[in-house]
């Protein structure tokens, strides 16, 4: 069942029901002032870190749902309603959101009113700017009271859900004119306040919430709305909101609009005040001004949308077929823009208030943005890596705002080092910017232990190969790319830490995954090594990368596919001799991805057991046969329901890695169709199964165990975003970036005639066609760059600023 459609001319969804299985939201912002907006105007925004600089509130398991956001209530003779549906849930006479890249509109209509409610953060600005306008469809005069409404959050969203004995006496506003100040804590430590405006003088305003709503009402049903208007009130303590009223008369076939907005503004320590008690409100009305008009309005949009476009043309394809178009050429390389942002922060899953950016995922978040913003990849690579060990192990996470290691999880997540590799490897093939590797970053925050990058990516390699087990293989740790599977923590108490109870290291336990991963960017690392004319140390990494491979197809192989793990006790994890999860996704794609048992068959056969053991409708699942109780020794993976999350659910993030596996052995029919399986837009049809936005991935669709089987959660933050447009455009497509410049390597379905798509790479503009005229899924039999033959797949780099026509003819 749809609850939509995609408007891929305007790179718009548009959804046509206020319904939807649930809240479908969109990411507006870029930079650092953001909203969560969902398709009925639901949602929070907050100032670069969701919980420290919360400028709205949200309560997440609430009832009834996506209550809080950024409303309108629109009042036509009695008739109360919403343009977005909540919270009013007033019956609409048509509605429709549509959501862009970068900004939300809702249009609902009403006996013949209509309100169209755009919104938008500019690029480079501090603020949400948001536009109401009311047309008068009714065929007679008419007056419409327009109530704009949204509730302030006291800035650190864990202390304003919280600590009430200290928060109900802090509240503090001011009005002027048509602003209303949020201020609370600003005449003590703070030094930033919000501001709320509108482009007219409003009629009357609220800033507390018991008048407005009413100490027992509630957003469905505000008093001043329902009853006699807005009164005036001046929040004290309690819970400071912004509320207007505007009673607009509108004549027949006329409209109305007014401009709204949202901002964040910080002022120096000096120039707090204006007066004793008044905040210094200069860059407010600055900001103000700024946006004081339609026009102001309108061109930030286009400016908005013309950045967008920018980003997309990086990289684009035109195949025939639709739905891969506009997932390859808009929605996954928007996700991979928010997750960039928000590493998995802030969505409607993500609170927000827990943990910040993690080492693993914001290194693979890079894999999927680094074409479109190089330069801000760089920055975050140093940031990452300023947070890593001297001993080469790293921080698990980090603080946005701060940038410091967060202590309470400290390290010992053995899959981590790597990732720094696998990301910085990224970055120098899409630019070749080697300097890079000489920028000074410290370990652990610590300038005074800073060392070149390319030290950080040594001793990421020696982490691994400094840690080894019993077979040979890496220690896992806390646990590795699976968080959920703790081999060395034991936890018998409810609500302790899975990861980080017990000691984070054991002798014993080994992972055959991060043996695959030490194959794969441990030949990254040699590589590197090699450029830096270190040919030494590049034929020693080597040595340690084919002992740890010998390790993996020893050890690591159970005779059809790769074993998981290790226990703490030695016992096999993933292998055949298990009753339950006996065989797991993670180690056949990233070990068949590193290239292993490619020779002696193994890859070959691990593939197979995926198909056979792993495989359903709705993608692959992460184990089978799922935990049916929970194993103490394994950890938090038993301790999920059968089918949900690692616990034998879709894990949507390591479908990828089967995609580039089974193209790495040149299956392109079966790569295709596991990526078809959970892209998002392939499987609009079952969007009352699937629940999340048909335009993004989820982190975790419910497995064949489930009652649920097909059921997505989590959607939106996920590395799935960056695997799956690797997989897409590198693995099938073939657009790969090298070191010594852009290899031209599809992996196909036979059926697939072939396709066209532009590249922007390292200042060059490549025009790809590939043709396909035998119906293979892989080679290249001729290659011709702007009319001449060239030997093999590799183009090397052209000059900044040249076109480049390439022919690829597969056979
Ligand atoms: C979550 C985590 C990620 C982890 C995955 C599997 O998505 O963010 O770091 O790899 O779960 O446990
Ligand atoms: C839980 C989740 C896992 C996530 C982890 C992050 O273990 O199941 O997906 O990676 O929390 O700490």
């Amino acid at each position: 069942m749809h609850f939509g459609f995609f408007d891929d001319k305007h790179r718009e969804y548009v959804i046509t029901t206020p319904r939807t299985p649930l809240p479908w939201i969109n990411y507006l912002g870029s930079e650092s002032f953001f909203m969560l907006c969902s398709n009925t105007a639901g949602g929070y925004c907050f100032y670069r870190d969701a919980r420290l600089r919360r400028l709205t509130r949200y309560r997440y398991n609430n009832s009834p749902l996506d209550q809080e956001g950024f409303h309108f209530y629109i009042k036509e003779g009695n008739t109360v309603w919403n343009p977005g549906w909540q919270p009013v849930q007033t019956e609409l006479d048509s509605y429709c959101c549509r959501h862009g890249l970068g900004y939300t509109v809702i249009e609902g209509r009403k006996d013949g009113v209509r309100a169209l409610q755009e919104m938008f953060v500019p690029v480079k600005d501090d603020c949400l700017l948001v536009r109401l306008t009311i047309s008068n469809e009714t065929g007679r005069e008419t007056r419409v009271s327009v109530f704009p409404y949204i509730e302030f959050c006291l800035w650190d969203a864990v202390d304003d859900s919280s600590n009430f004995q200290r928060n109900w006496s802090t509240g503090e506003v001011e009005v002027k004119g048509s602003a209303i100040y949020h201020k609370t804590e600003y005449r003590e430590r703070r030094n930033h306040y919000a501001v709320f405006w509108s482009s007219k003088e409003p009629d009357g305003f609220d800033t507390s919430r018991d008048a407005f709503i009413g100490v027992y009402g509630s957003p469905a049903r505000p008093e001043a709305v329902f009853g006699g208007g807005c009164t005036g009130s001046m929040a004290h303590g309690w819970q400071p909101v912004a509320a207007q009223q505007f009673d607009l008369d509108i004549a027949a076939g006329k409209s109305a609009s007014i401009l709204f907005g949202l901002g964040y503004i910080e002022n120096p320590q000096d120039k707090k005040w204006e007066s004793p008690g008044i905040i210094d409100k200069s860059r407010a009305e600055a900001m103000i001004a700024r946006y004081a008009d339609d026009a102001a309005f309108d061109s930030a949009l286009a400016a908005l949308k013309a950045d967008w476009a920018q980003l997309l043309s990086v990289f684009s394809i035109s195949s025939g077929n639709e739905k891969l178009d506009r997932m390859v050429n808009i929605w996954n390389q928007y996700q991979c823009m928010v997750t960039f942002n928000m590493s998995r922060s802030a969505s409607y899953f993500e609170s927000g208030m827990g943990r910040g950016m993690g080492f693993r995922d914001s290194c693979q978040d890079l894999l999927g943005f680094v074409h479109m913003i190089p330069e801000r990849a760089r920055e975050r690579i140093l940031d990452i890596a300023a947070t890593q060990f001297p001993d080469g192990s790293a921080y698990h996470q980090y603080q946005p705002l701060t940038k410091k290691g967060n202590l309470a999880v400290g390290s010992g997540f053995n899959d981590d080092p790597l990732w720094l590799i696998a990301g910085t490897d990224a970055y120098l093939r899409e630019t070749g910017d080697f300097s890079i590797l000489d920028e000074q970053v410290p370990f652990d925050n610590d300038e005074t232990l800073s060392r070149p990058l390319s030290e950080h990516l040594r001793r990421s390699f020696r982490f691994t190969a400094d840690h080894l087990g019993p077979h040979g293989l890496p220690l896992i740790g806390r646990a590795d790319w699976n968080d959920c599977l703790n081999l060395n923590c034991f936890s018998e108490q409810p609500g302790e830490s899975f990861q980080t109870t017990g000691p984070n290291e054991g002798p014993v336990a080994e992972s055959v995954f991060i043996g695959g991963m030490f194959v794969k960017y441990g030949k990254a690392w040699a590589e590197i090594c090699r450029r830096l004319g270190l040919s030494d140390e590049a034929a020693e990494a080597e040595k340690a990368v084919a002992a740890v491979e010998a390790a993996v197809l020893d050890a690591g192989w159970d005779g059809k596919w790769f074993r998981r793990a290790y226990d703490a006790f030695g016992n096999v994890v993933g292998g055949s001799e298990c009753q339950e999860g006996k065989i797991f996704i993670e180690p056949q794609g990233m070990c068949v991805m590193a290239g292993i048992g490619k020779a002696g068959g193994q890859a070959e056969a691990a593939l197979e057991s995926v198909k056979a053991l792993l495989d359903t409708k709705y993608g692959i699942v992460l184990q089978q046969p799922a935990y049916t109780r929970y194993r103490l020794e394994l950890g938090e993976i038993s301790s999920y329901p059968p089918g949900y999350k690692e616990n034998a659910g879709i894990f949507c993030h390591n479908n990828p890695w089967i995609v580039c596996a089974e193209a790495e052995l040149g299956h392109g029919d079966r790569a295709f169709e596991v990526y078809a399986r959970t892209a998002p837009a392939f499987i609009e049809d079952i969007s009352e199964i699937h629940r999340t936005e048909p335009y993004v991935y989820s982190q975790m669709i419910a497995g064949k165990d489930a009652a649920t089987f097909g059921e997505a959660k989590n959607s939106w933050l996920t590395g799935t975003a960056a695997w799956t447009f690797l997989s897409i455009s590198q693995a099938i497509l073939g657009i790969k970036p090298a070191l010594d410049g852009l290899l031209i390597d599809p992996c196909i379905p036979a059926d697939m005639k072939g396709f066209t798509a532009v590249r922007r790479f390292r200042g060059a503009t490549y025009r790809i066609s590939v043709e396909n005229p035998n119906g293979v899924q892989k080679g290249v039999k001729e290659l011709l760059v702007n009319g001449i033959p060239v030997e093999g797949c590799l183009i090397p780099p052209a000059d900044p600023g040249c076109i480049v026509k390439v022919v690829a003819v597969m056979g």
